[in-house]
Order: structure tokens, then sequence, then C-alpha cells
């Protein structure tokens, strides 16, 4: 989201909103749209699907404000009518968002005398501001109206406002982030420093729940009603880091962008109290109770997603689970289609093996299900239902909060199933559900230990090669250490269930040959211990994952996992990426762009 005011040529409004949504459009590129306000021509909109050199800047002479946005659709396709600003029932007020208004179907409701032009959740907040204007009978300021809507919003936001004839842009942030920059003759706000920084270093970080006004007089800041001070400072990054939030790489960033990402994920579909779970996704009457078997396909990092919720089907759900790379899928004999579901778990949604495997499921006349991180991609138009994994866009070519935020999702639509079936009780899935609710919490503790990481990093990153070993759900974990580690560093690395070391790969453990296990909940630690121990006496120096509490005093480095039940290994997982980091770091590799490899692969 970005926004300017700017007291100099209007042509110059637009401008710099078109050239600020360019700078923010690696956080997502789906859809753009600029809206513009000036004293005589009222408020003028232009929005559309497709990249921001697509969208023609308004030709709009006396602007002074303008707000601007680039989308990563989470509610409703990349279409023209979803596209940002959106705008109230008489086209005066204009709104950006980034974030998800959780109960904006609650909202809509309320709002049923209002016309409604898309499908996203942001459009509720200009109707709603609307309404909040007209009980000031239309004399009401922006700014009052802005604060109003916001007690109504649950969610994590950030909004910014215009409205024609007023003189002022008003935002507010709850979650999602703001910052201000203060320029000589204009004032910018956007969700990121890049969008302005040609034009101002200066700038303000907005807190949670502040409301700001922006105008030619400057810029007021209020928290709960008053008005506060918030500091400025100076941004030393330039353009590069600065889109890398100061992280030297994309891969990085969003491992430590995963709290937030999977905050993002689990937004307002779970239910701890009920042991429900809403996924927005509906099954023909009847079919969910003479469900069969659920055939997950996919590949690479999304395929070790499906084999971790493979497991959770079978525990949650009371269903057959199998996992099959995409490329070698067959529907398979033995099998009736209409008492199967097919699950495509694909970040891209274009991946060429799993769009062949959905193809062939579809052939077969099975009900097929995406598992995405793309709005409109071709895998959502090929299949029966989506759930989408709300992750944002990830620029690192090696998965990192992807993979979370898609085991997160498939374990929700585990419990979904598992509950609308009667397999499970509302009590059995309640710890389930708050170990995906602490999950961001967890994730955030791993992250807060990314020294230690390091360390054993530095210290066993030379080695021959590298062993990742668990069980149950540590084993899809193992494979993913490994399938990171060797994308990025080059080295050689494998992934075993741990009780398979000893039938043979036992024989090239040496001294030179860590061994990394995961040691928790969800992957019976005791046995794998035992594993490692047999590496640990051919001389493999080991490095655990533990859960807390727990303590293996003969590992040589030990991780400590916070209790999250059945998400322990996905939070250990954390550490795993962070291993991979820094090894690969630390031997200068090309980290977000590793050789041979592409972010998405579309050709079989
Ligand atoms: C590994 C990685 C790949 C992808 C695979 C599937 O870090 O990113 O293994 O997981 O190419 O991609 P999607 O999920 O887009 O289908």
């Amino acid at each position: 989201t970005d926004g300017g005011t700017d007291d100099d040529s209007g042509a110059r409004v637009g401008d710099f909103v078109h050239e600020g949504l360019r700078n923010l459009e690696y956080r997502g590129y789906d859809s753009a749209g600029i809206a513009l306000v000036g004293a005589s021509s009222g408020l003028t909109v232009a929005k559309r699907s497709g990249e921001v050199a697509n969208l023609a800047v308004p030709d709009v002479a006396d602007a002074t404000l303008g707000v601007g946005h680039t989308r990563w659709s989470t509610h409703g396709p990349p279409t023209d009518a979803n596209a940002h600003p959106h705008t109230d029932c008489d086209g005066d007020v204009a709104v950006v968002h980034n974030g998800i208004v959780e109960n904006y179907a609650a909202l809509k409701a309320d709002l049923s005398a209002h016309e409604f032009t898309s499908d996203t959740d942001t459009e509720v907040i200009p109707h709603l501001i609307e309404e909040e204007l007209a009980e000031r009978s239309g004399a009401g300021d922006l700014l009052d109206a802005v604060r109003a809507v916001e007690d109504r919003l649950e969610g994590s936001y950030a909004i910014c406002a215009v409205r024609e004839g007023a003189d002022r842009i008003v935002v507010a942030r709850r979650g999602s982030p703001l910052v201000l920059g203060r320029g000589a003759d204009a004032t910018f706000v956007a969700s990121d420093v890049t969008a302005f920084l040609e034009h101002t270093r200066d700038v303000t970080y907005l807190e949670d729940g502040d409301v700001a006004s922006l105008s030619a007089d400057g810029v007021e800041v209020y928290a709960d009603g008053d008005l506060v001070d918030r500091e400025t400072e100076t941004v030393t990054w330039e353009a590069d880091a600065a889109e890398k939030g100061g992280y030297d790489h994309y891969m990085r960033k969003e491992i430590h962008e995963q709290p937030e990402s999977l905050r993002q994920t689990i937004a307002g579909r779970l239910d701890v109290d009920r042991g429900e779970v809403d996924l927005d996704v509906s099954f023909p009457p009847g079919f969910l109770a003479d469900l069969e078997e659920i055939q997950i396909v996919a590949c690479g990092t999304s395929n070790y997603a499906g084999q971790y919720a493979a497991r959770l089907f079978e525990e949650l759900s009371g269903v057959r689970a199998t996992v099959d790379i995409a490329s070698e899928y067959e529907f398979g004999a033995g099998r009736s289609p209409d008492r199967t579901l097919v699950v495509a778990v694909t970040q891209s949604g274009e991946t060429a093996d799993t769009l062949g495997a959905v193809r062939r499921a579809n052939a077969a006349g099975a009900r097929t299900f995406a598992v995405t991180n793309t709005l409109g991609s071709t895998v959502t138009r090929e299949v029966d239902d989506t759930a989408f994994i709300r992750a944002g866009p990830e620029i690192g070519v090696a998965a990192t909060k992807t993979f979370a935020s898609q085991v997160a999702t498939l374990a929700m639509l585990a419990v979904s199933i598992g509950r609308e079936r009667g397999a499970l009780a509302a009590a059995d899935v309640r710890p389930v559900l708050e170990g995906l609710r602490d999950l961001p919490g967890a994730v955030q503790q791993v992250l807060d230990n990314e020294n230690r990481v390091r360390e054993a990093a530095t210290e066993y990153g030379d080695s021959e090669a590298f062993f990742f070993v668990g069980r149950k759900l540590g084993v899809p974990v193992a494979l993913e250490g490994a399938l990171k580690l060797k994308e990025i560093s080059y080295d050689h690395a494998e992934g075993f269930a741990a009780g398979e070391l000893k039938h043979g790969p036992l024989a090239l453990v040496t001294p030179d040959t860590p061994v990394l296990a995961l040691l928790t909940e969800g992957g019976r630690a005791d046995e794998t211990m035992n594993n490692v121990t047999e590496a640990q006496t051919r001389g493999a120096p080991a490095i655990g994952c533990v859960s807390a509490g727990d303590e293996y005093g003969t590992l040589d480095v030990s991780l400590p996992v916070p209790d999250v039940g059945v998400a322990e290994p996905l939070v250990a997982n954390v550490y795993l990426q962070l291993f991979a980091y820094h090894v690969a770091n630390d031997k200068g590799r090309s980290i977000d762009k590793p050789r041979n490899l592409a972010k998405s692969v579309t050709v079989e």
C-alpha cells in the first residue's frame, strides 16, 4: 500500500504513487491501482489486473493526494474488479488495504443496503467509512470515520483512505506494517520504505493501533484517540537491502517472516474452544462420510508438506492417506474415484508435474482439491476446491515460509474433514488447534535462537556430508531439511527414516558426517535417539532438535523446540532452514537463486 501527498503539480502525485508501486512490486504483483484526489477534479480511480507497468497513471492535473496498491490476492482472484483501491457506493471514498479483515462476512451482512462490486474482504472498509460519514451528516471528518471503522474491524491490516473534497490521507495499522516518509515537499506512507526511498530517508514507523492523518500541514499520529509523538529516524539501507528488510537474502527474510505468515494462514480459521476449523470449503453432501482415501500429489518441498499431512489425515480424519510424487502419480487400481479426494499441494499453483497429476485425477473422475499460495493460478482453475495458504509472496527459490503455511493449512483441512466425518470429538481436536494457534509464537522462539544454529553451521558446515533423521512426523522434516541444505549449499545431504540408518546408510557415517535429528513430540523421540547413538558410536557428531523440557545429554548441539504437540516437527524445521542458510552463507553461495533451479517449474 502506498500513498503520498504533495503540494506541487498533480502529475507528480500520480507519478510518485506509480513509481512507489513499481518499487513495491516484489511484494506481490497480480493487480494494481491508483486513486488521485484533486480540489476540482474530485476522486479518480484507475485499476486493473496485471503488472504495475500495465497501469496508466490517471490524468489528474490538480491532484494533491494519491493512494495506490499492488496486490497479492488473498480473497478473490486477480481481476480488475478485485484490484484496489476499492470505493464506496457514491465513489467518494477510496481505500487500499493490506492484510485480512477476518470478520468481513459479518460486516458485509450488516451492509446489505450497499452494492458490492468485488469478492474482496477490503471492500467492506470504504462502505463502512461511507456509513460513518453519513451518520455525521456527511460533514464529519474522514479521520473520525476511519477511527470508528477501525473499532469494527477484526484481523490484521494496514489501510489508507482518501475522500473527495478532503485534504488528507487517513491511515491505520494493526498487524500489517505502515511507515511514513517525511520529504521536503511531500509526505509519504507505504507498507515498506522501498516505496519512497528515492524521495526521503527520514521515516516514522507507525505502531499497532496507530491512526494517522497526512495533509499539507503535516502528519498527526493518534493512539487510543490521543495525539502522540512517534520518533523519526533515518534509513541508511540502500534500496536493494531495504527490499530484503535489511537481511542479506530473501530466504533469510522469509524464514524470519514465518511468525507473521503463519498468523495470516490461521487468521479467522480456528475456533479452539469449539474445536472447529473454517477453511471456507464445502464438499457435496455425503462425500466426506463415504470418503475412503485421500491421495496427496506434490513435488519437492510441497511433497514433504504432503507427507507430513498424510499422517495427520490418517490420525485426525480417520481416512487412509497416500502421498505420490506428482510426476509418478497414476490414479491406481482398486479405488473408487467417487470416494477419493486428490489433494494437490503446490505453492505456485503452476508446477507442470503437479498439474499433470491433477489432470490424471480429474480424468479418472476423482474429486480434486488444491492447497496453494497463489490465487488465480492454473491449479485453482482445474480443481473442484481450493484452500489458500496465505503465506504472502515467496521470492527465494528455496521454499521456506510456504512449507510451514502448507503444513498448517493441511492440518486444518485434516481437522475439518475429521470433524465433519464425526471421526473426532471437540475435546480430541483441541490440543491440535492449540498447537496451531501457538505456532507463530513457537517459531519466533526458534528464530530468537538463531545464533546457536549459526554457530553449529560454522562448526560443522565443512563436513563431507550431512544426514537428517526422524521418525513419523520427523521423517518428512528430515527429508525437507536435507533438501534445503543440498539446494542452497550444494553439499551432499540426505534425509532418512531414523530406523533405516542401520539398514544401509550407516555405512556412510564417519566423524565427518554430522547427523541432524528430530527429537520432538510427534516423532518418537526416544527411539530416534537410539539411532542417533548408533551414528555417534561411529564417530558422527549429533545435532538434535529436542522438545523443550526433554534432554539428551550426549548430543553435541541441542536446540530446544517449544511445546506445540504435533506441530513440533514443523517448528523444528525452522532450525533446519537456518542451518542450511548459514552453511550456504558461510560458503558464499547464491542463496536466493541456487544454480540450475527455478522458482516455478513449468515443464514436465
Ligand atoms: C524446494 C522447492 C521445490 C518446490 C517444488 C514444487 O525448496 O521450492 O522443491 O517445492 O518445485 O513447487 P510448487 O510448490 O510451486 O508446486
